[in-house]
């Protein structure tokens, strides 16, 4: 159950929660509890995001939201390490890349019209599975193919044998999704944005 009422403000004292976070839309705290709590800095995208977490929420790929008030909530702590900097240190292997097919089927599955995520919102945990923070747009950007996600393993190095996975895993998307990487890629290179 979420308890939920857009009125509230935020009753939890901070000053002595350690600040986990902060991005351009909210700043993360973690509260004693173990949760927790984002408050948002621009109301637009805070709805945004409650409104997806509510609607996912209990999905194992995503924190489970408890609270939300005007301009907080309270959601499940993310633990383990950022899958950029996973892949830096450890590379992929084609159980990994399996987990972020699986993650992205998901996405399909619960009909996210953006299949789509940036690699330094997923979080690998300690037992391997993955999560992800700070969905965004999920449920209004149109997105076919997992483009960020693809930038940002080419840009790590590990896009090729993503592909040779996904090739060999679910040739469905492979077919579906491949073509548009390689152009995405393409057209990046020659702007030389990559
Ligand atoms: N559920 C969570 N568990 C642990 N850390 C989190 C969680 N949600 C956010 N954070 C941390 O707080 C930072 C900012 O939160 P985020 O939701 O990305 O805010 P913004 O929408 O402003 O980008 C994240 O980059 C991450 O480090
Ligand atoms: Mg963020």
């Amino acid at each position: 159950m979420i308890e939920k009422n857009i009125y509230k403000k935020n009753p939890y004292d901070l000053t002595n929660c350690k600040l986990l976070g902060k991005g351009h839309n909210g700043e993360v705290y973690l509260l004693p509890d173990g949760k927790v709590i984002k408050i948002g800095l621009n109301n637009k995208s805070f709805t945004g995001e409650y409104r997806i977490l509510e609607r996912v929420n209990g999905n194992k790929y995503f924190p489970k939201i408890s609270e939300i008030g005007s301009n907080y909530m309270v959601r499940e702590c993310v633990h383990g390490k950022i899958l950029s900097k996973h892949i830096k240190k450890n590379g992929m292997d084609k159980n990994l890349a399996c987990k972020i097919i699986d993650m992205l089927k998901e996405f399909e599955k619960i009909k996210f019209s953006k299949i789509d995520v940036r690699c330094k919102d997923i979080f690998i945990q300690e037992d391997g599975e993955l999560k992800v923070i700070d969905p965004k747009k999920c449920y209004s950007r149109q997105r076919n193919f997992p483009r960020h996600l693809s930038k940002g393993l080419y840009k790590l190095k590990v896009l090729d044998y993503f592909l040779e996975v996904l090739e060999e895993y679910d040739s469905r998307l492979y077919k579906k999704w491949s073509r548009k990487i390689n152009k995405y890629i393409k057209q990046r290179e020659k702007l030389s944005e990559l």
